[in-house]
């Protein structure tokens, strides 16, 4: 993914425990953010009902389904590209179905099914629940789609399946949709209006992964600040809201708290924020659990005010800053990464040297960095012209990366010489003798195994590392 997902596994096929009931064969893969990864959980616990075991081989294949991402022109390409190698399967097994879902899905909708002619099914994200009827209509040999977006649908009923998990750390979707309408941004056409998902069912959820052994959560949204539960509906409707409703709602402080009392040993972390709906409640509610990680993810996409204008990012340069400096007074050791866009149209050589300088005031641990990509009917294409010269874009977003990967360095550094709890999370990728795992804010360690197992919270010496791993050795279990 972009973000949070490793770019090492974009495009995955997920599997997970075979149920002999089960006659076909169900191969799922996700492109896009930590919600498509999640979203593909959900869709494959569906179909587990339905008849479906998943499977790693595309060849044994009986449905395909690849849950799609468009927040760039390369994002879809890639997809379009997959479905090509699927084109290719399908003259070997005639019979093979393939499903487009997710944000590609819901932006194309039926145009899908006339552009590629492999696609028989087109579902977008809140639509997930149709499949049975779905893929009855496909076996019955119709083109099905349903994109149908939804006011109050968060699949806070379905369990999910944990797909290619290592069993320790799971997403927990919060809230779904977005209403902030950032100018570049296909999300809010793809992904609807902003609904949050019910408190007791996600206390219920993190209650249950602590059960199966796992030891840390991320709970996920397009914009996790802005949860709000007052009983079901839409965020842009909580103004029409009852007394009652107004008194007993829940706030995401609200459910940070919640969460981090109700499993007090489980780690949480949270991903994205937005600057203009992060508040200092959230901070002071992580400032006093130690299982909330200190890092967060608070994207500001430019560092000059008349782009983020442009953008409809609703805060400037400055009510940020002092969002940073409030958040390091309350929590010095937070770790912050970001993601940044460069060459968004009009973008001038004195915006882009004010992005650099929000990277040399914050100095972020890391970040997420992109250059604009124009995305059909959003607000920026409808309105502006992309006239920043791609080479442009490509240099700018060159100095962006170069300087955030000093950085990097200098952040990860400053955990050399330190104890630091990790959490191990599965065998380091270089050495089969190491074990890999995270810091609170989020940096990857590496450590000789001894008699540690996985999912063990470990007390670990920093003795050296690289702009992006720490490297050391255990000096005993945690207190955790
Ligand atoms: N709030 C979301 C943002 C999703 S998009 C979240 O959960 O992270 C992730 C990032 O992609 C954005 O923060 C932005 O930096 C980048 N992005 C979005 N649209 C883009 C576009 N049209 N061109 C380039 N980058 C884009
Ligand atoms: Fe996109 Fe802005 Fe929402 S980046 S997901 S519209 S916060």
């Amino acid at each position: 993914m972009e973000k949070i997902i490793d770019e090492s596994i974009q495009g995955d096929a997920l599997s997970l425990k075979k149920d002999k009931k089960n006659t076909r064969n169900l191969y799922i893969e996700s492109f896009g953010c930590a919600m498509n990864f999640s979203d593909s959980e959900i869709v494959a616990s569906i179909l587990a009902n339905e008849g479906f075991n998943t499977t790693q081989e595309l060849e044994l294949a009986d449905l395909v389904l690849v849950n799609t991402c468009s927040i760039r022109e390369k994002a879809e390409a890639t997809v379009r590209k997959r479905l090509e190698k699927f084109n290719a399967i399908k003259k070997d097994r005639p019979h093979l179905k393939v499903g487009v879902l997710g944000c590609m899905a819901e932006r194309l909708k039926s145009k899908l099914l006339e552009e590629e002619k492999i696609v028989d099914m087109v579902v977008g994200p809140d639509a997930y629940k149709d499949l049975p009827n779905l893929i009855q209509e496909i076996d019955e040999g119709r083109d099905a789609v349903n994109v149908v977006l939804s006011k109050d649908e968060t699949y806070g009923d379905i369990s999910p399946v944990r797909l290619n998990s290592n069993g320790v750390s799971a997403f927990v979707s919060i809230t779904r949709g977005c209403d902030n309408m950032c100018t570049f941004c296909v999300v809010p056409f793809t992904r609807g209006r902003e609904r949050s998902r019910d408190p007791q069912s996600i206390i219920d959820e993190v209650n249950d992964l602590w059960d199966k052994g796992y030891r840390e959560i991320t709970l996920l949204g397009q914009n996790v600040d802005s949860y709000l539960w007052y009983g079901g509906g839409l965020k842009k409707d909580f103004a029409k809201a009852s007394e009652m409703q107004i008194a007993t709602a829940v706030d995401f402080s609200d459910l940070l708290d919640m969460v981090a009392l109700a499993q007090p040993g489980m780690r949480i972390r949270f991903s994205t924020s937005n600057p203009q709906d992060m508040n200092l409640d959230v901070i002071k509610t992580m400032a006093k659990h130690r299982n909330i990680c200190n890092h967060i993810h608070l994207p500001v996409q430019s560092g000059s005010n008349r782009i983020l204008k442009e953008m409809n990012r609703l805060h400037t340069i400055e009510e940020y800053f002092a969002l940073i400096d409030d958040i390091k007074k309350i929590i010095p050791d937070m770790a912050l990464s970001h993601d940044m866009i460069s060459g968004f149209p009009t973008e001038t050589e004195e915006d882009h040297q004010a992005t650099l300088a929000v990277l040399d005031y914050v100095k972020y641990d890391y970040g997420y960095m992109f250059s604009y990509s124009e995305r059909p009917g959003t607000m920026a294409a409808r309105k502006m012209k992309d006239d920043v010269p791609n080479e442009v874009k490509q240099r700018r977003l060159s100095e962006i990366i170069a300087l955030q990967r000093e950085h990097c360095m200098l952040r990860t550094k400053r955990h050399v010489g330190k104890i630091q709890e990790i959490l191990i999370e599965g065998t380091s990728k270089k050495d089969d003798t190491m074990w890999r795992g995270r810091n609170s804010q989020n940096v990857v360690a590496v450590f000789p195994k001894e008699n540690y197992k996985l999912g063990d919270f470990v007390n670990v010496k920093i003795n050296d590392c690289t702009s992006a791993t720490l490297i050391g050795e255990a000096v005993g279990l945690s207190e955790n």
